[in-house]
């Protein structure tokens, strides 16, 4: 008996019989700081507190559901059992920002069960971490409750301070939103609807899409988001701007009367809200990858990462086109001779860019335009049946181009622009897959662009939530790597299936292009390392050397230095990165070429020396197999100087940084080109100050002598 208690102890299980309003259940972070406290009221409503250093982080929050044709859960609920646990390990990430990931975490699993018919099980299981806490709701097997059609969740996140907040609005078709930052009493989502530039947007209130990130007194930065999300809609969190409290509210579709539905048993995703005493430390926390499952899929050395070109910006910046100007005829593309000579996927330009890429140190040539359906694309309603992913245009030979390719060291990447005509994309993608197997073509950026087919569901709905998943589980089976653009948002999934290498998710660099409202400004990339950049990787596709690109368009320009667009390689993870310029205005810069030549993507440690949300951010970078270094620093439309200490860097080792920095008068509109390229030997003791110009950067590339 006193061998099973000790077991029991050991196993840190406490248990009670029945509902105990005396009883504390309560899991505290290995360090101590963070504590989180879980019961149930005298009505049998479940509520937690979140507090740090015994200050209250998250007051008073409940929690529940709504369902369709069944009573809610939010009272008559009784404690019947909790387990504690404590765990400890590390996990390698195969690529990633670093190698070894610890995951160190204490649970508290509490077991309700309704007082009152149907006396209905609910668990919720709640993890607390240094640099956070999770939690995620299980609907275990159960006599009474066989199938649920959840019309809300309501998890609640009351906070203390009326905190400066870094947020896009709560839209449940796209995340391509410029930030906003104001007082979390100052959300107004609803001033986004109707925006210029998006092909579908819909914010039916005023909540804010995750990560969303908040900084407030005495140091303390918050960012709230989600982790697995699996078979369940996408969590938006409304905001009440008077008692300071967020709420969930699940993506829906117009095709139900419920968001989710779901048959017992299952869990939700995590709810999470990462909890640091600064900045730098949020880029640095792995809470979200974490809370999600080992890797499924076994060996996926088949995927390296690398650094890519692509027959895309000069599509961005009108100098070609995606579309052939073939016609459908009798259900068929055909080519009735009235190509417009504009189209940019031919063989001979894709050609020219693996040219540039084999003699740059770039593995990969992304090709979008190369199928057939271009021409009805985009604002066309019915879109499902239009592409095939199989069918070339006339000009474009892909046998010889990816014989080419290989020739020549470089992977060919596939495009899928489904046009968000789900239907045929699912229908599709067998033989797609299969065909980018058969030339041994191991990644596709795949597209959603436009209003969901079937009519009625968004982007961050169940059923897309399902669609995104299963795609990459089906490409898996095919050795193929996603990088979705107009995804869902990033969950930590790379963790079990690392084929999801990348994704957008936000508004990237194709804006500046084109959008009507002045592209994406300096401060947009500080605050979206501190904010988008806490779910996953991103492809940003950085790169442009070519800021005002005056000979296509004069009313759009990239509102950065160029120094800065070196300092994206580093800022921005990602384990696919785009040099994403014309070859034409790389080859007239060989010199800052040389950085994106030397610029690794696949880091065995990082560190985030400083930065402020919304402001400035300094990472460096650590590159598995070389130990080489590379450092890039990034600042919002204001100039700043940044001390540096090299103190990561190797004992007894000299190292070459070549320093890429804004020249003298270096300004993002007035002089973005201004650019100075020194050399140094460093070492461990070495100490630099960073001066970046207004709107500008500085990259460092730091290579072992
Ligand atoms: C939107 C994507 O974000 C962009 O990168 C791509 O070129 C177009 N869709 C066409 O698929
Ligand atoms: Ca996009």
């Amino acid at each position: 008996m006193r061998g099973l208690i000790t077991l029991l102890l050991a196993l840190f299980l406490v248990s009670c019989n029945s509902s105990d309003d005396k009883h504390v259940f309560e899991a505290v972070s290995s360090n101590g700081v963070l504590k989180l406290t879980f019961n149930v009221t005298k009505e049998g409503a479940p509520f937690y507190v979140v507090t740090r250093e015994n200050t209250v982080v998250i007051d008073t929050s409940f929690l529940g559901f709504e369902f369709k044709d069944a009573p809610a859960f939010h009272k008559n609920f009784s404690v019947k059992n909790s387990e504690t646990k404590t765990n400890v390990e590390t996990w390698s990430m195969p690529w990633g920002e670093q190698k070894d990931v610890v995951n160190n975490y204490r649970e508290l699993k509490v077991m309700l069960q309704e007082k009152v018919s149907p006396e209905r099980f609910l668990n919720i299981i709640f993890r607390v971490y240094d640099d956070g806490i999770g939690f995620r709701y299980e609907f275990p097997e159960q006599a009474r409750l066989k199938d649920v059609e959840i019309t809300e969740e309501r998890t609640q996140f009351n906070l203390t301070q009326d905190y400066n907040t870094f947020w896009t609005p709560g839209d449940w078709d796209i995340y391509e939103h410029l930030y906003s930052t104001t007082k979390l009493s100052e959300v107004n989502a609803l001033k986004y609807v109707g925006h210029v530039n998006l092909a579908q947007t819909y914010i039916p209130e005023n909540a804010v899409n995750t990560p969303v990130t908040m900084v407030g007194e005495n140091g303390i930065h918050l960012s709230f988001h989600e982790a697995t999300l699996v078979d369940y809609s996408g969590m938006t969190l409304k905001v009440d701007t008077t008692n300071l409290s967020l709420e969930s509210h699940l993506v829906g579709s117009e095709n139900t009367t419920y968001k989710v539905k779901r048959s017992l048993p299952f869990h939700t995703p995590w709810r999470t809200v990462q909890i640091t005493d600064n900045a730098p430390d949020l880029i640095a926390s792995n809470l979200i990858v974490n809370l999600n499952e080992p890797n499924k899929l076994g060996d996926v050395s088949w995927f390296k990462p690398m650094k890519y070109t692509g027959v895309w910006w000069e599509m961005h910046l009108g100098k070609s086109s995606w579309d052939y100007g073939m016609e459908m005829v009798d259900g068929k593309w055909t080519d009735t001779g009235k190509a417009h000579g504009r189209h940019g996927a031919t063989t001979e330009n894709v050609k020219r860019f693996i040219d540039f890429s084999a003699k740059n140190n770039i593995k990969g040539v992304l090709v979008e335009g190369w199928n057939t359906g271009w021409e009805r694309w985009i604002g066309f309603e019915d879109r499902e049946g239009v592409f095939d992913f199989v069918t070339t245009y006339p000009d474009y030979d892909i046998d010889e181009v990816v014989r080419y390719g290989k020739e020549k060291g470089v992977d060919i990447i596939m495009h899928h622009e489904s046009s968000a005509a789900t239907e045929t994309y699912t229908k599709q993608q067998d033989t797609a897959f299969a065909l980018m197997q058969s030339y041994g073509i191991h990644s596709v950026k795949t597209g959603y662009v436009g209003k969901i087919l079937p009519k009625g569901e968004y982007h961050h709905g169940q059923y897309m939530v399902n669609h995104y998943n299963n795609t990459v589980e089906k490409a898996a089976k095919y050795k193929v790597a996603i990088n979705a653009h107009e995804p869902i948002k990033a969950t930590g999934l790379r963790r079990t299936y690392p084929n999801t290498i990348s994704r957008e998710g936000l508004r990237g660099q194709e804006f500046n292009a084109w959008a009507q409202d002045g592209g994406n400004p300096p401060e947009h990339l500080p605050i979206v390392a501190f904010t988008r950049m806490l779910a996953g990787p991103i492809d940003f596709t950085p790169g442009i050397f070519n800021i005002k690109f005056n000979e296509y368009k004069t009313e759009n320009q990239v509102n950065t230095t160029l120094a800065q667009q070196l300092a994206l390689y580093v800022v921005i993870y990602s384990p696919i990165q785009m040099a994403a310029d014309l070859v034409e205005h790389y080859e007239a810069n060989p010199e800052p070429l040389q950085f994106i030549k030397d610029v690794g993507v696949d880091w065995e440690d990082t560190k985030v020396l400083n930065g402020e949300v919304g402001d400035y951010v300094t990472i460096a970078r650590k590159e598995r197999e070389t130990g080489n270094w590379f450092l890039g620093s990034i600042t919002d439309e204001n100039a700043r100087e940044l001390d540096i200490d090299f103190d990561f860097l190797e004992d007894n080792q000299e190292y070459t940084a070549t320093i890429y920095k804004d020249g003298k008068d270096a300004h993002w509109d007035k002089n973005p080109l201004a650019i100075d390229i020194e050399t140094l030997v460093i070492r461990k003791s070495s100490q630099l100050k960073l001066r970046l110009a207004q709107g500008g950067g500085v990259a460092i590339s730091i290579i072992k002598k």
